[in-house]
Parts: structure tokens; C-alpha cells; sequence
């Protein structure tokens, strides 16, 4: 028989188990034949086939052939096409010698054989390509060499295999340059016709890629549920029509004091976890407007009736086909209360501070008064005694000298009385208002500090109540005691806008500008102070500072104390 005869392809028949009949004609010579024979076979398998030159048209050259024999041999050429241009890889790997695989001999001996003398003797382009190598770089390779990095393993499936005859398995390999591959393969074992294992046909596909995906979903979907499991927060998954349960994990459950078996499958209006189904019909609105709820805040309900204040974020999820929620919920009560009782207590803070201020505002007004009127008159009192006395002494020039210093010296204190009342609270503030105050003030400020200051007031009515004038004076002394202390400044600018809701105050200096340090230290006293007074009369404060152009302080007090409002 010719080499184009029924070649190695002729083993395709042979691809069953095991041959049922070993008399079967093969290309096999049979067991003891000569060497000679067997080595024309292994050359068949080995790939020295005829190239696949005539497929393209040209009829093969030899001799005439019989019409078996052509058909034969077309089909021939066209598995060796297959075999050739096929995507999956395909290989031969042939026995040096065959084997026998039966109970007769100690498989392990055999199989130190085949790993030692079982040879790629054919191998295809796409096969070549797994491996990254050219198909020459495969042949004659053995088992030994190709699970170098894991005999142990390659061992095991190969005694399955040869057990089995076949085998489909995903198999972790190497290319020739180590890199891992992973690779799906089909493998069958090819018999002599005694019965003995003569090598293996393979087809095989690279499915590193799929095996990488795979195992990054399995990644994520593993953290996800070590999220969900191990969140300290209520985790679950939910119908988003009704609320029915599909998976909660442990916190939610410990939360609610439920087991999960009289929760899945359950609704949340049926658990009663809703104070108000209100709730519940917002939640719902606001997902499915959003697609995702974020810090959605309402009284849930426990499950012995506790009204816990929830905060919960949702998503939206498919879950075989139904548009369910993935939430987050967690018990703020705690916070909640805290937040409330951080909040009354500054109020409670302001109050009091408002109150001392009120409190220290009449004191000074009353003290203010006392040495203004009562000083004042007791030394206008002495001062017209000793002006009597000096009149009876004319002649006593040295004593009259004397009363005349005594003189001078009271009308000092009488300023100096003065000046003191004036600072604790001007009496311009009360008997002329706010206005005339303000101009006052500007006025001694520019004496005093040597600063330009220039003033522009716009008042629609003329009375403001007592206490915004003081509020807004008191904001204005305070601007201005900075702007002399800190700021290097050589003009103010002042603007006082009376209206009939508000009363705006702006004063801005032209120098080194306040700092953000500044202004957000929490020893700036004096700055909290101007603020606190600002806010305690219902109204607010700005302060901006920029540097080398000055700051700007800005007030805006409603003109009369409001509702609620807690003006000093
Ligand atoms: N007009 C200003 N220009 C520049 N810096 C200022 C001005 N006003 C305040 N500062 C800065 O802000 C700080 C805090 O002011 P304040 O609270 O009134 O405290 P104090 O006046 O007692 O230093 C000041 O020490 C100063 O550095
Ligand atoms: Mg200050």
C-alpha cells in the first residue's frame, strides 16, 4: 500500500474506544511484524504526507488510480486541508513503541514509558500558535517536557485518559516561554488493532481569556458577597414594587430582631418595618425617577415597634427579569439625637451669650449715666463752690492761684468723666440714634487712629430700635478697633444703609487683608464675638479678607428684633 493510502486519517475509523475486532485489515502491521513496517507508519502519522499541491486544481501526478483509490484520496486531502487550516489546534502524538493498557500490566511502569517516549509527530498551525512556537518547535516533544511544570497532574489525567480512551478536560499549561495558558482539549486514544495504544489524536483551544474572565467575575461577585455578608450596615436585596425580600444578610437581621426565614419572601409593609407606608410610596417615587436613592431618611419601625430614624441608599438591580433594589440602611437614631442635642445647646449658647450682652449693654448704659450725671454734677458742684471761695480770697493772690489750679485740675476730671461715660456707651447712641452715632464714631476713629475714613449713609427711616443700633454700633466699634489693631490700613471706607427690613453695615479697609488662618481660628474671639452678635439678632456677618487689598466686614441686622429672633 502506497503512503497515500489509508494513512494516519484511516485511524479516524479507529477513534471508538477500543477496537472491537482485532482482525480488522489496519495500517498497523500486527504485533512482532518488522520494524520496518512500523517506522513507514510512524513516517505516515509523522506528517510526511504529500503536500496538498493538487488541491488547487492541478491533477496529482503518479500513476492512474483506481476509482476507490481516488475517492480515497481525495478525502484524504481534504482532512489534511481540515487538519491544516483548521482554527482549533490539532496533533498527533505517537508511541515510539505501542503500549498495552489492561490490568495485565503495572500502568505506572507504562506510563514512565509514555511520558518518556510519546512524541508530538504532528501538529497544526493554530496548535503551533497556543504554545507560541512554530509547529517544527512541537514535534518529537514528550509528555515529560510538556507538564514539566506539573508531572504530577499531567501523570493523573493521562491514566485517566488512557483509561477512558478519551477525554475532554481544561488543562493549565505552558508556552514554550513559560507564560501560563489555560486549554480545552478533546483527546482520543488511537489502538493498534491488538488492542494496544499505538499514541493520541488531540483537538484543542486556548481559552485563557474565557478562564480570566471567568475568574474575574467569580472575583467580584466573591467580594460582593463578602460585602453583603459582612457589612455592618442592613444589606438587602428587594422586589422594588413591593418590597418582598429576595436576600438580607446578618445585620439587617439583627436589627430588626427577625431570623431570615420569616423574612425572605416576605414584604416590608407585611414585616412592618414602615412607621407610615408614606414613606415607603416616596422611597419608591424617588428610585424609580432616579434609577438610585441616596441617604433617604424616615422613621422605619423595629420589629417590637421602635420608631428607628433610617438612612438608606438604594440602587436599582435586574434579578431574573424583576426590577428590584439593592439598599443599604442604617439605624441613625443615635445620631440624630446627638445632632438635635449639638443643636439645642448652641442655641442655648447664644441665648446666653445674647443675654450677657444685653445685660452687660444696660449695665454700661446705667453706670455710663451714673458717672455722667452724678460725677458730673457733684464736680460741676465744686467747681462752683471753689469759684465762690475764690471770689471771697481776691486778695489772697497765693490762695486764689492755688484755687484757680484746683479749678483747672475739675474741668480735667470733668472731661475725663465724660470721656469715660462716652466709652462705655455713647449717649449720641441714645438721645440722637444710630445715624448720628455712626458719624460719631467716624469721626473720633479718623482723630484717634489717623486713618482716612469716609463715611456714606443712606437712611430711609430715620428710628431703628434700641437694640439693632446697638447691635450694629457695637459691630462698627469692633471693625474699626481691628482695622487700627491689624490691619495697616491708611483708609476705611463706611457704609451705613438704614432700610426698612434691614439695616447693612460695610466697612472695608484698603490694607494687608485678613487670613483665611485668621479667620477660621478658633481664638478669634473678638471675630466669633462680631458674628454671635450678628446671629443673635437674627441677622449675619461676612468677612472677607484679600491679600494686600484690605478686608471687608458686612453686616445685615433686620431693623426691628423678628419673630423668634433674640436680639439683646
Ligand atoms: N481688618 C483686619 N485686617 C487684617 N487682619 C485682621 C483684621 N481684623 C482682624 N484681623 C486678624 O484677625 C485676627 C483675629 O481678630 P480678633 O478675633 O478680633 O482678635 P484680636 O483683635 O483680639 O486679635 C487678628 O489677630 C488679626 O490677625
Ligand atoms: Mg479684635
Amino acid at each position: 500500500m502506497d503512503f497515500r493510502g489509508p494513512g494516519p486519517y484511516h485511524t479516524a475509523r479507529l477513534m471508538t474506544k477500543q477496537p472491537s475486532d482485532s482482525n480488522l485489515p489496519g495500517p498497523l502491521p500486527p504485533p512482532g511484524d518488522s520494524g520496518l513496517t512500523r517506522l513507514a507508519f510512524v513516517r505516515q502519522i509523522a506528517g510526511q504526507l504529500p503536500d496538498h499541491a493538487g488541491l488547487a486544481g492541478r491533477p496529482p501526478a503518479g500513476p492512474v488510480l483506481h476509482p476507490a483509490e481516488k475517492a480515497l484520496e481525495e478525502s484524504q486531502r481534504l482532512l489534511e486541508l481540515f487538519f491544516s487550516q483548521s482554527l482549533d489546534g490539532f496533533f498527533f502524538m505517537m508511541l515510539d513503541e505501542p503500549v498495552r493498557w489492561d490490568e495485565s500490566v503495572d500502568k505506572e511502569v507504562v506510563l514512565d514509558y509514555v511520558f518518556a517516549h510519546q512524541r508530538v509527530t504532528r501538529v497544526n498551525q493554530a496548535m503551533a500558535a497556543q504554545y507560541g512556537a512554530r509547529p517544527e518547535e512541537l514535534l518529537g516533544r514528550t509528555p515529560a517536557e510538556l507538564f514539566v511544570h506539573d508531572p504530577a497532574d499531567g501523570r493523573a489525567r493521562w491514566r485517566r485518559f488512557f483509561d477512558a480512551g478519551r477525554l475532554h478536560v481544561e488543562t493549565d499549561e505552558r508556552k514554550l516561554d513559560g507564560t501560563p495558558i489555560w486549554i480545552e482539549g478533546d483527546y482520543i486514544c488511537l489502538y493498534a488493532p491488538d488492542g494496544r495504544i499505538v499514541g493520541h489524536f488531540g483537538i484543542q483551544r486556548d481559552i485563557t481569556a474565557r478562564r480570566r474572565a471567568e475568574e474575574a467575575l467569580r472575583f467580584s461577585e466573591e467580594k460582593f458577597a463578602k460585602a453583603f455578608r459582612s457589612s455592618p450596615l442592613r444589606v438587602s436585596i428587594s422586589t422594588l414594587a413591593e418590597g418582598r425580600f429576595l436576600e438580607v444578610n446578618d445585620a439587617f437581621l439583627r436589627d430588626h430582631g427577625f431570623t431570615r426565614e420569616q423574612v425572605i419572601g416576605r414584604t416590608s409593609p407585611e414585616l412592618g418595618l414602615w412607621s407610615n407606608p408614606e414613606h415607603r410610596r416616596r422611597l419608591v417615587e424617588v428610585i424609580e425617577r432616579d434609577g438610585m436613592v441616596h441617604e433617604f431618611e424616615y422613621p422605619g419601625q423595629t420589629r417590637d415597634g421602635r420608631v428607628q430614624i433610617t438612612s438608606l441608599s438604594a440602587e436599582v438591580i435586574q434579578v431574573a427579569g424583576e426590577t428590584c433594589i439593592l439598599a443599604v440602611a442604617t439605624d441613625i437614631t443615635d445620631r440624630k439625637l446627638a445632632e438635635e442635642e449639638i443643636h439645642r445647646s448652641r442655641e442655648e449658647l447664644r441665648a446666653l451669650a445674647a443675654r450677657l450682652q444685653s445685660v452687660r449693654e444696660d449695665e454700661r448704659t446705667h453706670i455710663s449715666r451714673e458717672i455722667h450725671d452724678e460725677l458730673g454734677q457733684a464736680l460741676t458742684g465744686l467747681k462752683l463752690d471753689l469759684a465762690w471761695l475764690r471770689q471771697r480770697l481776691k486778695d489772697r493772690t497765693d490762695l486764689s492761684e492755688r484755687l484757680q489750679s484746683v479749678v483747672g485740675r475739675i474741668d480735667g476730671t470733668i472731661d475725663a468723666v465724660r470721656r469715660i461715660a462716652t466709652e462705655l456707651r455713647p449717649s449720641v447712641l441714645d438721645h440722637l440714634g444710630l445715624v448720628a452715632a455712626v458719624e460719631w464714631q467716624a469721626q473720633e476713629f479718623e482723630k484717634l487712629a489717623g486713618v482716612a475714613v469716609r463715611l456714606s449713609v443712606s437712611s430711609a427711616t430715620p428710628t431703628i430700635n434700641g437694640a439693632t443700633a446697638t447691635t450694629i454700633f457695637r459691630i462698627l466699634q469692633e471693625t474699626l478697633t481691628n482695622v487700627a489693631r491689624h490691619a495697616e490700613a491708611t483708609r476705611v471706607e463706611i457704609a451705613l444703609e438704614v432700610g426698612e427690613a434691614a439695616v447693612l453695615l460695610r466697612v472695608a479697609d484698603n490694607g494687608r487683608g485678613i487670613s483665611e488662618t485668621a479667620l477660621r481660628d478658633r481664638r478669634s474671639l473678638g471675630l466669633i464675638g462680631l458674628r454671635e452678635r450678628a446671629i443673635a439678632s437674627g441677622g449675619e456677618l461676612r468677612i472677607e479678607g484679600r491679600p494686600g487689598e484690605g478686608t471687608v466686614v458686612s453686616a445685615r441686622i433686620p431693623s426691628r428684633p423678628q419673630a423668634g429672633g433674640r436680639a439683646p
